[in-house]
């Protein structure tokens, strides 16, 4: 929204009695005057009017959790723990989800309570590699690494799954590298190779962050700036 629009609807004013006080250089926004009536004002702006706070702004919080196996991927669930549970933020609230992970899976994921930043890691355009090491039920055929290539038709949503790498490191045990993220897409591909099963699936780095080895499962910690800076949207680039 606007200045001018957020003062008139915080204020009860016009839009032009709004920009008439814009330029009497009453407003600070981010802690400095402004005269610019169209500056963009968001959850995040410090607003204020004179010597009256209109809005604190919100903390901007970025975060990774190393999601332990049986919590769900939501900040909701009726029946299960979510991986909010042990995040103790007055911002818990405004926290989503950079994607996301089975309840049977572990690993790294992403929260933030900004969406530009989220959108820009779950964005199927950004392509963003994302690892996982799984262990399975049995032996993994060599002919999986053309199949994982190739992709693989899912029927019921009807769509074609895009190139993924397949690294095996012992014959139960191999490295995924997915760009996209379809529901189940590991297990199912998996799956579609004479039966196999996932015994474990372990998401290790999403982009080029990894999930630090000292972050124990069900543990989360904030982003450092250079780890958020990873995954900013360039300038230029399609905003939501
Ligand atoms: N693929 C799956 O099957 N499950 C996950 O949690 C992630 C990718």
């Amino acid at each position: 929204m606007r200045l001018d629009q957020f003062l008139a609807k915080t204020k009860g004013w016009s839009e032009r009695t709004a920009r008439q006080e814009i330029l009497r250089r009453v407003v600070r926004v981010d802690e400095s005057v402004t005269v610019e009536h169209r500056r963009e004002i968001d959850k995040f702006s410090r607003v204020e009017l004179g010597t009256c706070l209109l809005q604190e702004g919100l903390r901007r919080v970025y975060l990774m959790t190393h999601k332990r196996i049986g919590v769900v991927s939501a900040t909701r669930d009726p029946e299960h723990p979510t991986v909010l549970e042990k995040i103790e933020l007055p911002e818990r609230d405004t926290l989503h989800l950079a994607g996301r992970l089975d309840r049977s899976s572990s690993g790294l994921l992403l929260l933030s309570n900004d969406g530009r930043w989220t959108s820009s890691i779950t964005d199927p355009e950004s392509h963003l590699a994302k690892t996982y090491l799984v262990e399975t039920d049995r032996e993994i055929p060599f002919e999986a690494v053309a199949r994982f290539q190739e992709g693989f038709h899912f029927l019921p949503e009807d769509i074609q799954t895009k190139p993924a790498e397949l690294q095996i490191l012992d014959p139960c045990r191999a490295l995924v590298i997915l760009r996209e993220g379809r529901y189940h897409q590991i297990k199912r591909m998996f799956h579609r190779l004479d039966g196999i099963r996932l015994r474990s699936l372990h998401r290790e780095q999403i982009g080029d962050l990894r999930l630090p080895d000292d972050l124990a499962p069900g543990q989360w910690r904030h982003l450092t700036p250079s780890e958020v800076s990873l995954f900013l949207p360039k300038p230029g680039e399609k905003q939501n």
